[in-house]
């Protein structure tokens, strides 16, 4: 697989309660430093950087104004080399597209959109912080395909305090009812320094753990039963669907990041630039020994539900995963975390809610 090169946009109308992402409120000031900086970034681009996956996100890409939006698509067209791009993905909330910034993307070339509808019960939006309604997501699904957009996904967020398990079915059934051809299921993470992580600490909100481990059950269940490809922990496609971009993260490839908190990894390298505005710097470059990298593509390749065939990891890293782990993944198997064969390793079905404690053995 070839790499990919992420833009990062960091900008929104509001912040959502939960949301840890780098982004702030645009400005205009503050959008022309960044195009600056971006600019200077993707001409640093090596000369041998051919991306297969672009992917612009954020923040809210669509929070750009239409002149922002343009020179951001005319700055990408002048300065990579497109003509290997198979997936071009860029965020969207269902808030801030408009007609006019969907024609713009897909006429720039943009092929996938991938919509941060969250909910579709209106007290959990509000709950969330969210700046649109319910109604606000099939209005933006209809706006992107009248844009001749073919490829959407939909962002949900399940496990919500004070949501119930049917009224997060009821937002799933309504998001595989608008045809999309991806859809995304994130369990609510507390961030630290977000309103829900004060609002934990001040014991205002309560998570439920069960109730979240039912509806990702729930969303597995369904989607699967309805002919959907369970791919990644949360992660579901139509068949040949699957978010490229995303693929080359988990299976350990290679990625140019452009703009603040963007991290990349090219050549044996690894770097991030610092979250910061106006500019950024990058923050540090760490040469990675094939041992741990090795260790580190085992781990990130387990998120994918077919996990890692032996063959595949080794052709990839040059490892045999039993070599590296072999302890390791036993014990997860006999725990009930793992499901090894001779020829390959998987993450349990009933450990997919639980990855993180599964995988941290594994580092
Ligand atoms: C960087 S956001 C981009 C989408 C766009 N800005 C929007 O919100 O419409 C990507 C996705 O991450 C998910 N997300 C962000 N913070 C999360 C959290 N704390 N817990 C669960 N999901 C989260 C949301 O589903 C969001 O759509
Ligand atoms: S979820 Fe999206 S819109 Fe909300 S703060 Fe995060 S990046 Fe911005």
């Amino acid at each position: 697989m070839g790499p990919g090169l992420y833009i990062h946009v960091p900008f929104c109308a509001r912040k959502c309660a939960y949301c840890a992402f780098f982004s702030r409120m645009a400005e205009p000031g503050a959008t022309e430093a960044w195009l600056g900086g971006v600019a200077r970034e993707l001409a640093e681009l090596p000369a041998d950087f051919v991306p297969e996956t672009v992917f612009i996100g954020g923040g809210t890409p669509t929070e750009l104004t239409e002149s922002a939006l343009a020179r951001l698509l005319e700055l990408i067209h002048a300065r990579v080399r497109l003509s290997a791009v198979r997936e071009w993905t860029c965020e969207a909330n269902p808030g801030t597209l408009t007609a006019a910034k969907a024609a713009q993307l897909r006429g720039a070339g943009v092929n996938r959109l991938s919509i941060g509808a969250q909910s579709f019960d209106d007290a959990t939006l509000r709950r969330l912080g969210r700046i649109h309604d319910a109604a606000a997501i099939p209005a933006a699904v209809e706006l992107a395909r009248a844009a001749g957009f073919e490829n959407l996904s939909l962002d949900l967020i399940y496990g919500v305090p004070d949501t119930s398990s049917a009224t997060f079915r009821a937002s799933l059934a309504e998001a595989m009812a608008l045809g999309p051809e991806h859809i995304s299921c994130y369990c609510l993470e507390v961030e630290p320094d977000t309103p829900f992580a004060r609002w934990a600490a001040a014991e205002r909100v309560e998570i439920d753990e069960e109730e979240q481990r039912e509806q990702f059950y729930a969303a597995r269940r369904e989607l699967s039963a309805a002919g959907w490809n369970h791919y990644e922990i949360s992660n579901f496609a139509r068949p040949g669907r699957e978010c490229r971009h995303n693929l080359l993260y988990w299976s350990g490839g290679e990625y140019m990041g452009v703009g603040p908190a963007a991290h990349s990894h090219w050549r044996g390298r690894r770097w991030g630039n610092t979250a910061e505005l106006p500019e950024w710097r990058r923050e540090f470059t760490e040469a990675l020994e094939p041992e741990a990298k090795a260790r580190e593509t085992l781990v990130m390749g387990l998120r994918r539900i077919r996990g890692w065939g032996r063959g595949e990891f080794r052709e990839r890293t040059g490892y045999d995963y039993e070599v590296l782990r072999g302890a390791e993944i036993a014990r997860a198997a006999e725990a009930g975390g793992l499901v090894v064969t001779p020829e390959r390793v998987r993450l349990a079905d009933g450990a997919l809610f639980v990855s993180n404690s599964v995988l941290a053995e594994l580092v």
